[in-house]
């Protein structure tokens, strides 16, 4: 598009005009971008950016929204003038909510608030780049088709995929089944999925918490009670076994079953019959137990807190759903499927979700995993004002956000093995862009953020590449 070699560019493609009237702001984006290969170039403020984008075209424009001549909503006006398509991210610490409409009415691709991450930043730049090309753009507009879906389950990672195998496989037979994971991954809906594809969907699907019943109660409440078992015990009841005859039983918390009732559960596993609360005759029925632990189980079978045979009566089939970090890559989905049913909900109108937003969500942990992201887009979707999902609005635990950083280096060793060089100057130049950002482009401060003299930062920074355009 520049018509320039891309080979003289190094790394990645694409010819990138920044636009800020602060210098030391200019500089540092030029380094980053520079140093990733991007063919970029300055501007000092809106006004020159304007006349360079009269004669010149970009794959990608970066402005600041406040700027002292023409502002970054006018730069980015003058950009879809000369070309709808352009791609115009915005930066601004002092953008409220409204600007950041403003911006995206206007056709930004996207609006990033400062302080921003390097490594984020980055990355949206990436992507934006590669949404011109018509690459992956990692969930940033909502994918259609069904192929995303199973039933009332979003994902589409190689671990969804295969638990959808295992549900179909699964749901023409009548064998148990066993669902691990944590709490929040989806158990229950894997259950309800299990249970509507098979010949039982239009039996009972009866859910019985074996955590939630208090001792006393559990026995009559699954088996039921004859008429005078016991005081209040005014007529026959069935209990929830018959209620579900035909059906399917799911065990939620199964780990939580006292010994007593995990032997009478074992009975009516192996025997299929069970007798009522002060009745005498044993009474059949043909149910399909599906449970659900957020426990090891193996590990409670091997401590002697849950029966062996038990164990391996209810596990026949076993279904173990990983935690939401362990595929991430479903989060932009599973993300844009609860705005959508939240926006719906709550009579508004927000269609999109900030790519900063969503690199946010993908650095979080998800201890709550899938419950904990609905529960997000459900809170960001009833406080956001404006028509899209920004960072402000995501209310993630702090404690958590302090974690993510952390989170983020990996120590892993494939068995092809690292190149420790290349990794340990991954990291250099990481602190470097970090440390420039913190001291606003200056470099004797990021050189003592660092502990290091200027000369050895200079150095260092020529050594890795990260040396800036003049301009
Ligand atoms: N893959 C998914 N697609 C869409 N929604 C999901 C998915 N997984 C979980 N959810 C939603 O997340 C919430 C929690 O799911 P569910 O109740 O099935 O989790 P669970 O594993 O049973 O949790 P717990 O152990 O706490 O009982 C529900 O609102 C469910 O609809
Ligand atoms: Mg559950």
């Amino acid at each position: 598009m520049s018509g320039r070699d891309p080979c003289l560019t190094g790394g990645q493609e694409g010819r990138i005009l920044i636009v800020d009237d602060e210098k030391s702001m200019r500089e540092f984006l030029d380094i980053m971008l520079t140093s990733e290969g991007y063919d970029v170039t300055l501007a000092s403020g809106g006004k020159e950016a304007c006349e360079l984008l009269d004669s010149e075209t970009f794959d990608l424009i970066v402005t600041d929204i406040r700027m002292k001549d023409i502002d970054g909503i006018g730069v980015l006006k003058k950009a879809k003038a000369v070309d709808p398509q352009a791609l115009v991210i915005l930066i601004s610490a002092y953008a409220t909510a409204e600007t950041a409409v403003e911006a995206m009415k206007e056709g930004a691709y996207d609006y990033i608030p400062k302080p921003f991450k390097v490594n984020e930043f980055k990355r949206i730049v990436q992507e934006a780049l590669a949404s011109k090309k018509g690459l992956d753009t990692k969930g940033h507009e909502k994918p259609g088709g069904d192929k995303y879906h199973f039933g009332l389950l979003v994902g589409e990672s190689p671990q969804m995929i295969k638990i959808y195998n295992l549900i179909e496989k699964v749901a023409s037979t009548s064998t148990n089944v066993l669902i691990s994971g944590e709490s929040g991954t989806g158990k229950e809906l894997v259950a309800r999925a299990i249970h509507q594809l098979s010949e039982r969907k239009d039996k009972r699907f009866v859910v019985i918490n074996c955590a939630g019943i208090p001792e006393n109660l559990i026995e009559s409440e699954l088996f039921g009670y004859k008429k005078g078992a016991f005081t209040g015990a005014t007529t026959d009841k069935e209990g929830l076994f018959e209620v579900a005859d035909g059906g399917t039983v799911f065990l939620d918390e199964v780990g939580e079953l006292s010994p007593t009732m995990q032997v009478k559960l074992l009975r009516v596993i192996q025997e299929r019959t069970f007798t009522p609360v002060g009745g005498r005759e044993e009474k059949s029925v043909d149910v399909r137990f599906i449970s659900a632990t957020n426990k090891n189980l193996e590990k409670e079978v091997l401590e002697g807190n849950f029966r062996k045979d038990l164990y391996f009566r209810l596990n026949v089939i076993h279904i173990a759903i990983p935690p939401l970090r362990e595929r991430i890559g479903d989060l932009p989905l599973l993300a844009y499927h609860f705005l959508e049913k939240y926006s719906k909900e709550f009579g508004k109108d927000i269609k999109k979700i900030s790519t900063y937003a969503l690199d946010i969500l993908q650095q979080y942990p998800f201890p709550g995993n899938v419950r904990e992201l609905e529960n997000i887009i459900e809170r960001s979707v009833a406080l956001e004002t404006s028509n899209i999902v920004l960072p402000e609005s995501l209310t993630l635990s702090n404690l958590q956000q302090g974690r993510i950083s952390q989170n983020r280096r990996r120590t892993d060793i494939g068995p092809e093995g690292i190149d420790l060089e290349k990794v340990l100057a991954e990291i250099e130049k990481e602190y470097i862009l970090k440390a420039l950002e913190l001291s606003r482009g200056s470099r004797e401060r990021a050189a003592k953020l660092l502990g290091l003299s200027p000369r050895s930062l200079r150095y260092r920074m020529g050594k890795l590449g990260l040396v800036a355009h003049k301009q």
